[in-house]
């Protein structure tokens, strides 16, 4: 019997787009691509925006600058976006699925912002939405979500989701450097935009944890907010007293469950504790760790981006939207739980870190003790260190609710002796969330 064809289009040829269409056309692979159940695939076309690029190892026949026809064909049976942003990729997305033709896309941003309607409009044609690539790069994440822990009750995914953050703390972990210094060698290796405010402000890592939310809890991608914040207040002393104390700084985006309905989402720099398997995880890797009410913690490891490692993950997605093709089935999305709530921020309880630059004179110390003390905040230790100009006081607290935590923060940088407030960082499971 013949095997069935199925007809590949690829939006989007960079770093992502021109590694899968290597995977697609490396003849020593077609044993691999032509299994019985997924048919032979074909690729039938790629669309680029610049028409006037050498684009080595694309065949000069299937290459278009015309995206939007390349969507609107009919005869497609899976359509791969790797554009990125959000129009107009939403726009060809569309377009495909409402001609039954499957998807597969790595785009976050979209997926955080319009994930539940892309999936129900593809679920409406009976095709397929996927885009495991759109978290944690090759990391097969999602589909270990979706497929191997689907009937898991799932209480806790945490997880280092940005590589050019993670490589930037790693650097002041492992070199002493400060923040600046860190982030221009991330610069000049490739690891950070000349912009780097989507990574270090945690706008990516946001888009993913409501991402892996979504899969692990059934919480909604209609781009609400998570609470987020970034590591730009994060000073080589920060990382030093951690050091000291026992943990790593590292960027976590957490998605956790808070008593019966629940769920908090957030993204903040935190203490890990050194023998946390989060705390090893080095450089531009990322790591997810999932705590499971049985299978206990879990944790998958690799590389979060790359062109080749990220088109792994899309090629295996386009195989198994091939499968679903050829059986003539495609999977439903997953379930939205609407009997969940957002937990508010201020409400979760935390170990915190703080740390205040302060002018150098008598009364300071009670002063700002009183100041804790009158927002029913305690502290755990304190480390007074510096003269003059360079005085600063850190503190750890013990178990405190966010927003009395803020109110201590806000209260103290009212106070004439306290020249400026450093960072403000939860510690990661020294209790509370
Ligand atoms: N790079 C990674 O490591 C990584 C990891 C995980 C997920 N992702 C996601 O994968 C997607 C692609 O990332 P990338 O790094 O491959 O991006 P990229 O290198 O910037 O490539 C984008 C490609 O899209 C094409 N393009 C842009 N606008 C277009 C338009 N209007 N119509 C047709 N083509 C258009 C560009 O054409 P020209 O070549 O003509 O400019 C380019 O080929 C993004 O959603 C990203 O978030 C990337």
């Amino acid at each position: 019997m013949d095997k069935p064809v199925i007809r590949v289009g690829i939006i989007g040829a960079g770093f992502v787009g021109s590694a899968l269409v290597q995977l697609l056309t490396d003849s020593s692979r077609h044993a691999a691509l032509l299994d019985a159940a997924t048919g032979s695939i074909e690729l039938v076309g790629v669309a680029v925006r610049d028409g006037s690029k050498p684009r080595p190892g694309i065949p000069a026949g299937i290459l278009t600058t015309d995206a939007e026809a390349l969507s609107a064909r009919e005869d497609l049976d899976v359509l791969v976006e790797v554009v990125g942003g959000i129009e107009p990729a939403r726009a060809y997305i569309e377009s495909a699925l409402r001609n039954g033709v499957s998807v597969v896309t790595a785009n976050k941003a979209l997926m955080a912002d319009s994930g539940t309607a892309l999936a129900q409009l593809a679920h409406e044609h009976g095709a397929d939405l996927f885009y495991e690539a759109a978290v944690g790069g090759g990391i097969p994440i999602l589909r270990a979500l979706r497929s191997s822990l689907a009937g898991e009750r799932i209480n806790r995914v945490m997880g280092i989701v940005n590589g050019t953050t993670n490589f930037i703390l790693s650097k002041m972990t492992s070199e002493g450097s400060d923040y600046a210094v860190a982030l221009a060698e991330a610069q000049a290796l490739g690891y950070a935009e000349s912009d780097p405010t989507a990574d270090v402000e945690a706008y990516d890592a946001a888009a993913k944890v409501q991402i892996l939310s979504s899969l692990a809890f059934g919480t909604e991608l209609v781009g609400e907010e998570i609470s987020r914040e970034g590591i730009t207040r994060v000073r080589s002393i920060d990382v030093e007293f951690a050091r000291r104390a026992g943990y790593v700084i590292k960027l976590l985006g957490v998605a956790e469950r808070v008593g019966e309905s629940g769920i908090s989402r957030r993204v903040h720099p935190a203490m890990v504790p050194v023998d946390h398997p989060l705390a090893s995880v080095h450089g531009a890797m990322n790591a997810v760790f999932v705590e499971g009410a049985r299978s206990g913690p879990l944790m998958w490891l690799g590389q979060g981006a790359g062109g080749e490692p990220t088109a792994t993950a899309v090629l295996g997605d386009v195989l198994d939207a091939a499968r679903n093709r050829v059986s003539g089935r495609h999977d439903v999305p997953f379930t939205v739980d609407d009997t969940l709530h957002s937990f508010p921020a201020g409400e979760l309880s935390s170990v915190f870190y703080i740390s205040i630059d302060v002018l150098d004179r008598p009364g300071v110390l009670a002063a700002v003790a009183g100041i804790f003390g009158s927002n029913g905040v305690s502290i755990q230790s304190m480390e007074q260190s510096g003269f003059g100009d360079e005085a600063r006081l850190s503190f750890l607290t013990h178990l405190a609710k966010t927003s009395d935590v803020e109110a201590t923060v806000g209260d103290l940088a009212q106070l004439e002796s306290v020249d400026s407030i450093g960072a403000c960082i939860r510690v990661i499971d020294g209790g509370g969330q």
